[in-house]
């Protein structure tokens, strides 16, 4: 793997945070926006992540449990190098409107925009033939399979996923999917460009909605969910059954509400619309399960305002 130049496409939640960390790992990062308007959007998320890395590595250094292993080692850690890595990124990104200008000697493109097919579509169809040779291109779709778009890339063959959790500095996983097009070679790049920002690159063979983490996660959620919504007990029971009896950090309640219960609501949703996000054995055994109840639930804290622990309340309180 040789990258220098990598350019990300889309500046939301997870483009500003893949560019963040790729340029605090040495990258050369540009992000391609769309519009104006883009960049006056993602401004603040870069501001607002150079003040977390900076709070996240006081932190590391003032207590040895707080860590994120995106940002330094714990054998390794020297305050100063990832204060001066933090400011050298936030210095160091480029924000373009053009995006032939964009991609010009890009290394490795990945795309983050919203997660909506037709957009993809035309994003991919209009970039194909301005990339250069080299370049290899990735989505960080949570959803979407790769194969859905390869043939709109003009580069099937260095086509593939490239998919992150929120929260890379500390949640620093990146799952590698190929599709059928892809040739190994470019798979085993992006398993070391992930190692190369920090991340641990866990390999997906075989194509699947969801990935990994998501196609273990979402059936969890639901499980948790479902107890609640058909009255067989409340949330703070269902965590401890969760939490006590299986040594997990967090049940399902207390990671809706780190998450978001938007965000949950739309995974409730989504499990009626992607078809492949559960499998079919997974989907059977959740025949049962009453989904508008689920719905009903999260639909009454989201219009009460309680969003979660970013709104200082969902299923539980939060202090400010
Ligand atoms: N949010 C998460 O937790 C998460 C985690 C992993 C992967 N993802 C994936 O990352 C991708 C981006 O998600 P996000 O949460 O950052 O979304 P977001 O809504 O925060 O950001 C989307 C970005 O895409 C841009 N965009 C939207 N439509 C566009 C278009 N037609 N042309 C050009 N730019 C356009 C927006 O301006 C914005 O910069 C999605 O594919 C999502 O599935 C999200």
């Amino acid at each position: 793997m040789n990258y220098k130049k990598v350019v990300v496409a889309g500046g939301g939640v997870l483009g500003s945070q893949i560019a963040f960390q790729s340029a605090y790992c040495g990258f050369d990062v540009t992000i391609w926006l769309r519009s104006e308007g883009s960049i006056g959007r993602t401004q603040p998320k870069l501001d607002k992540l150079k003040a977390t890395y900076i709070e996240e590595i006081e932190k590391m250094a003032a207590d040895e449990n707080a860590w994120c292993a995106g940002i330094a080692d714990s054998e390794q850690f020297d305050k100063e190098a990832c204060l001066a890595n933090t400011e050298r990124a936030y210095a160091s990104i480029k924000l373009e409107l053009d995006m032939a200008k964009a991609v010009e000697d890009a290394d490795l493109i990945i795309e983050s925009m919203a997660e909506n097919v037709d957009d993809k579509i035309a994003f991919y169809t209009k970039l194909a033939p301005l990339m250069p040779e080299k370049t290899v291109l990735v989505t960080n779709s949570s959803t979407l399979l790769p194969s859905q778009f390869a043939k709109y890339t003009g580069r099937p063959e260095k086509y593939l996923s490239l998919h992150f959790a929120n929260s890379i500095w500390k949640n620093n996983t990146a799952e590698v999917m190929a599709q059928d097009k892809t040739e190994e070679k470019y798979f085993n790049e992006l398993l070391e460009f992930a190692t190369a920002i920090r991340m641990i690159g866990l390999p997906v063979r075989k194509e699947k909605n969801g990935y990994l983490l998501n196609s273990m996660l979402v059936p969890f959620l639901l499980s948790g969910l479902d107890l609640y919504a058909a009255g067989v007990s409340d949330p703070e029971s269902i965590d401890i059954a969760w939490t006590h009896g299986t040594g997990a950090p967090k049940g399902p309640f207390q990671i809706f509400d780190t998450v978001g219960l938007t965000t949950a609501y739309n995974i409730v949703s989504q499990y009626q619309k992607v078809p492949g996000l559960l499998s079919p054995v997974l989907k059977k055994m959740m025949m049962p399960y009453n989904f508008k109840a689920m719905e009903k639930i999260l639909k009454e804290y989201i219009d009460a305002g309680k969003l979660g622990m970013s709104t200082g309340e969902g299923f539980y309180k939060y202090e400010k």
